[in-house]
């Protein structure tokens, strides 16, 4: 198993569209995948992949399912746990609770190949916690600069925390492949002048008129327009993300975790 947390601090830059498709993607190449919405209290992972959830995390707090029980089955073979919206006891779940939910889960999660954990915006504690407990902490950010101010936080967030972690930058809605590498380039740039820690580049992702037509029918691009640039361009991000390998129990990293020339 290894387990991939969908980061970057600033919400609306597509946390929750590249982790829904890129578990299709894995779906469709007869994967394991689960997919899970950590985001406690405004979750939306289900509606983006066009499903209404048999049930969420909030009935696995309330101890009325299991956590097998509350995954939903989703399109290409993935289970999805859903977030439960609104619902006040998660909101205001207690740390010890928290710490207890985070471990079942990562327990049940062993079975899978592939796990995908789309994190709220901001930095709470809890969004912490599960960020720092994936392998790889994939950091979302687009050409707008707070968006990349806030990636900057939360990588600087994770190495304070976990000098060694695997971290990489996926670049979303941008207006050319050129100006995404750009960005990419400029922010493994900050993070190894500043922070003096590598960052792998994961690839870029344009914006895309699919993903708006997706949403508004609720049918996932991957499945609506399989042939489209946006499933084309999260397949390259996909082969990036799948040359990190979990070997008896260390993850080999194949991908460019290069540190980049000071700028
Ligand atoms: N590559 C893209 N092209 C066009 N629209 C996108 C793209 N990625 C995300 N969006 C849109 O941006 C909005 C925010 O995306 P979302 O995944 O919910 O962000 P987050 O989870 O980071 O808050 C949504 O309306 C989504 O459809
Ligand atoms: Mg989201």
């Amino acid at each position: 198993m290894i387990s991939y947390g969908f980061s970057g601090g600033k919400g609306g830059v597509g946390k929750t569209t590249l982790c829904a498709h890129l578990g299709l993607l894995w779906g469709d190449d007869s994967q394991e995948v689960l997919l899970m919405d950590a985001d406690l209290g405004l979750a939306n992972l289900d509606a983006v992949l066009g499903l209404v959830p048999r049930a969420g995390l909030g009935d696995v707090t309330d101890r009325k399912v299991s956590l097998p029980e509350a995954c939903t089955p989703g399109p290409a073979g993935i289970s999805v746990l859903s977030g439960s919206s609104g619902h006040l006891p998660l909101i205001d779940i207690t740390s010890g609770e928290h710490e207890n939910l985070k471990d079942e889960f990562f327990k049940f999660a062993g079975r899978f190949d592939r796990v995908l954990i789309d994190l709220p915006a901001g930095l709470s504690g809890h969004c912490q916690a599960w960020l720092l407990a994936c392998d790889v902490k994939i950091l979302v950010v687009t050409p707008d600069p707070t968006s990349l101010l806030d990636a900057y936080a939360t990588a600087k967030m994770i190495f304070a925390k976990q000098p060694e972690a695997r971290v990489g930058v996926v670049v979303n809605r941008a207006e050319t492949m050129s100006q995404g590498r750009e960005v990419s380039s400029r922010f493994q740039k900050i993070l190894g002048q500043f922070l003096q820690k590598p960052v792998a580049a994961f690839g870029v992702v344009r914006e895309s008129q699919a993903v708006r037509v997706a949403l508004r029918n609720r049918k996932p691009v991957v499945l609506s327009q399989p042939t489209s640039t946006f499933c084309q361009e999260l397949g390259l991000v996909k082969v990036a993300l799948s040359a990190e390998n979990h070997v008896g129990g260390q993850v080999f990293r194949l991908a460019d975790f290069r540190m980049p020339e000071a700028a």
